[in-house]
């Protein structure tokens, strides 16, 4: 049996979105991927709609000259800016965007506060705005603009002081008696887990991130297309990077290998 054997493109503003092709990869082992990070132009979080719109083309576009099936914006902040303009402009392919988990979180309320950790942009953007509006009804969800938190995973590290310091200043503030869960809505935040776990000691919150949905997204939009794979063929990754820094790929590589619910 043989189907459609081209890659599936996978891009963010730098490494972060490698989380979401992990999952995709664990879902969807015999596609191909070609993940671009553009971490030359990182963070995206702090730039206006416009600029996130035009990097975000310009990515896809390199993308799609590579011949991709389909396209996973696996960027939050990339996706509240462009997904509407790209769905619009690439209607010959599916194009899979990723938003804050708040949905899940909301629905599973125990009636605690929920914290929505995100770049500032992200926060900013109707979008999500819009999602906010539907589930603040039934939950206490509290956003929390994470300024410079992308940073400490693109520039990687396993000295984890700065993160502890990082989360003394911004996450202390926001954390409730009641904080049941914290939704990591940014990309380049599941590669923290550990040293958040670590960070919030014996206290009973969920992380949820949005990784796992968005890939199986992928995989039902390809389905619905026509568009799988051939499920007897070796699927490979190809990372890229708009950064000349060897590092970069290096550090993706590092990530795409790591356990990310690490002990
Ligand atoms: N990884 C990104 C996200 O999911 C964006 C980080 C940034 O470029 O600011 O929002």
């Amino acid at each position: 049996m043989t189907g459609d054997l081209r890659p599936i493109g996978v891009m963010d503003s730098g490494v972060g979105g490698i989380s979401v092709l992990k999952k995709a990869v664990e879902i969807m082992p015999d596609e191909d991927f070609i993940y671009y990070g553009d971490s030359l132009n990182a963070p995206y979080g702090t730039k206006s709609i416009e600029e996130i719109k035009d990097l975000t083309f310009a990515v896809s576009e390199k993308l799609r000259a590579m011949g991709i099936k389909a396209l996973c914006v696996a960027c939050n902040t990339a996706t509240a800016a462009a997904i509407k303009d790209l769905r619009a402009k690439y209607t010959d392919m599916p194009v899979i965007g990723i938003e804050p988990a708040v949905k899940p979180a909301a629905l599973s309320t125990r009636g605690g506060t929920i914290i929505v950790m995100a770049t500032p942009m992200t926060i900013k953007q109707n979008k999500f705005n819009e999602l906010l509006k539907i589930y603040d009804k039934d939950a206490k969800i509290i956003p929390l603009p994470c300024d410079g938190l992308m940073e400490m995973v693109e520039n990687w590290s396993d000295d984890k002081a700065p993160l502890m310091e990082y989360f003394d200043e911004h996450l202390k503030p926001a954390l409730q008696d009641d904080t049941e869960t914290i939704v990591l809505g940014c990309t380049h935040y599941p590669f923290i887990k550990k040293e958040l776990r670590e960070y919030l000691g014996d206290r009973d919150i969920a992380l949820i991130d949005g990784a796992e949905g968005t890939a199986r997204q992928i995989r039902r939009r390809l389905e619905e297309e026509g568009l799988l794979g051939d499920p007897d063929h070796e699927g490979k990754v190809t990372i890229l990077n708009s950064s000349d820094d060897p590092k970069m790929i290096a550090i993706s590589q590092k990530l795409l290998d790591m356990e990310i619910d690490r002990p």
